[in-house]
């Protein structure tokens, strides 16, 4: 070829090359290498981790954990069944001992605890076993729910079942003066009424009773549902339903819901 003869273009030609090469090695090799994570073994690797490609195919070698930060537990009818035989006694002996101090004595919490009397018993029971795996998290709920043997467990949510809850449930389409959201939700942004599920115009089996709760407890639940610090409600139910929520209308909706008494009718 002539134009090689050139010189001038050999020069530029070649020092071209150079610098791509360069460029590719400190973009490619270098620095990825001087990531944190880097673990590439060869220049293979590195250039295809740095190029984007998955440093790992097809399935993983070691399966997920079981407990997968939600929740393990497939809720039965059997479950929402009240306890039979000495269940009642034997878990109203475990729940004074180890409960009362922060649940109430008669399930009713003074703190900010949740109440358990009268909460569905397979809530009780979901909720534990969830605690128990480290599903939902709360030191000392774990702690405690970790010594509790699965019969132990179905006992205290047959002894709490039998309690008065804290107040009637919110009937029908709801008190005339419950928030929008909680009688019709919010189609728009996809925000099914809570009546549907916490009962009212339903109940679904696992959606816990809410009427009396402390507002300070409904409120930290929301936020956790919503930040994705909670993640134990199957399907996601709760965080779908509170993420497009503005945290206004979460303190509505816990304000009302925390009520200790039905508003008075026509108010
Ligand atoms: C030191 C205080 C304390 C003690 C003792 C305690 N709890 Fe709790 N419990 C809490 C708090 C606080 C929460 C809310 C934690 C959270 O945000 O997840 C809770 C949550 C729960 C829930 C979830 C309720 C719901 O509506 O989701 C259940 C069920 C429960 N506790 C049962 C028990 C049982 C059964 C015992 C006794 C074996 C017990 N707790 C002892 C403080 C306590
Ligand atoms: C699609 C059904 C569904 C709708 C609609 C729904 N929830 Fe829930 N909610 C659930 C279920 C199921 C749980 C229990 C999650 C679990 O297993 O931990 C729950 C849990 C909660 C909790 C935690 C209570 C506790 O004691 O652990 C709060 C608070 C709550 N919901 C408030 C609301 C409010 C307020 C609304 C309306 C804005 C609402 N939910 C709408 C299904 C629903």
């Amino acid at each position: 070829m002539y134009a090689w003869r050139n010189p001038w273009l050999r020069r530029s030609v070649l020092s071209l090359v150079a610098i791509s090469a360069v460029t590719v090695l400190v973009g490619f090799v270098w620095l990825p290498s001087q990531h944190a994570d880097f673990s590439a073994k060869g220049i293979w690797d590195s250039i295809c981790r740095a190029a984007g490609v998955p440093n790992q195919w097809g399935p993983a070698t070691t399966p997920p954990k079981a407990s997968a930060g939600t929740t393990n537990v497939v809720l039965t009818r059997d479950m929402a069944k009240s306890g039979a035989g000495d269940a009642v006694g034997r878990g109203a002996t475990i729940a004074v001992q180890q409960c009362s101090m922060c649940h109430g004595a008669q399930g009713m919490s003074e703190a900010n605890a949740p109440n358990l009397a009268g909460q569905y018993p397979e809530v009780v029971i979901k909720q534990l076993h969830d605690y128990k795996r480290g599903d939902r998290v709360s030191a000392i709920m774990q702690n405690l729910a970790q010594k509790l043997t699965d019969k132990d467990i179905a006992d205290i949510a047959a002894y709490y079942d039998s309690l008065p809850k804290a107040r009637a449930a919110i009937v029908q389409a709801g008190e005339a003066d419950a928030p929008v959201l909680v009688r019709v939700g919010d189609p728009m942004r996809n925000i099914v009424p809570c009546l549907s599920c916490h009962g009212g115009i339903d109940h679904k089996i696992g959606a816990p009773w809410l009427e009396g709760m402390p507002k300070e407890y409904l409120l930290k639940e929301m936020r956790a549902f919503a930040s994705g610090a909670r993640r134990n409600d199957s399907f996601g139910q709760m965080r779908n339903m509170v993420r497009p929520m503005t945290p206004e209308e979460i303190d509505s909706v816990a304000e009302f819901y925390a009520r200790r008494e039905p508003a008075v009718a026509g108010r």
